[in-house]
């Protein structure tokens, strides 16, 4: 496998309503790009427990996606709601990726520790919370870049995952 099938999931109540432009979503899609990954899937849902989990679930089951990344509410705001409805769909927890990502985080802010994303496994797919400003969205996805494709390969149980540790 080449290509990391990279979905992106842009969570605002206001950029959902078109009342703020959505400028996380493109500031992955250009870091996916660069990568060479491939953006199978990209769009705007509002903060909505049910509807952020029913499109985790529905991407994450259609074997077409190997990464979901998330960008908002994941913060203390009455309507943040994505770790939640994360968590729900996970079959296993991936603290390590949320652990770093809030360690080097706290270097350039001490709002990191506002953050409560999570991340985590279901199936064969790894879904990763990044918080919702451009800014922070490609500070946190910087910081785990580099294991993401070992990741991937790992959980698809590629024969090449464990010659690449
Ligand atoms: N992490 C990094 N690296 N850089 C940042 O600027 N902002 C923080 C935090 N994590 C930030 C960061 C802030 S201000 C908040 S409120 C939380 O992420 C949650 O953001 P969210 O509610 O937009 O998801």
């Amino acid at each position: 496998m080449t290509k990391i099938r990279t979905a992106i999931l842009t969570l605002s109540d206001r950029s959902y309503r078109g009342e703020r432009d959505d400028l996380s979503g493109p500031v992955l899609v250009e870091i996916i790009e660069s990568q060479g990954w491939e953006l199978a899937e990209s769009l705007i849902l509002p903060d909505d427990l049910d509807i952020i989990r029913d499109t985790l679930i529905l991407w994450a089951d259609s074997d077409d996606i190997d990464l979901i990344l998330t960008t908002g509410g994941t913060g203390f705001a009455p309507r943040d709601i994505t770790p939640e409805a994360t968590r729900y769909v996970l079959d296993k927890l991936a603290p390590g990726i949320t652990e770093a990502m809030r360690q080097e985080s706290l270097k350039i802010t001490p709002h990191a520790m506002l953050s409560r994303a999570v991340a985590g496994i279901r199936g064969s797919v790894l879904i990763i919370n990044l918080p919702g400003s451009p800014k922070a969205a490609r500070e946190n996805l910087e910081v785990v870049l580099p294991v993401l494709k070992h990741a991937v390969q790992l959980l698809q149980d590629s024969p090449d995952a464990e010659a690449n540790h």
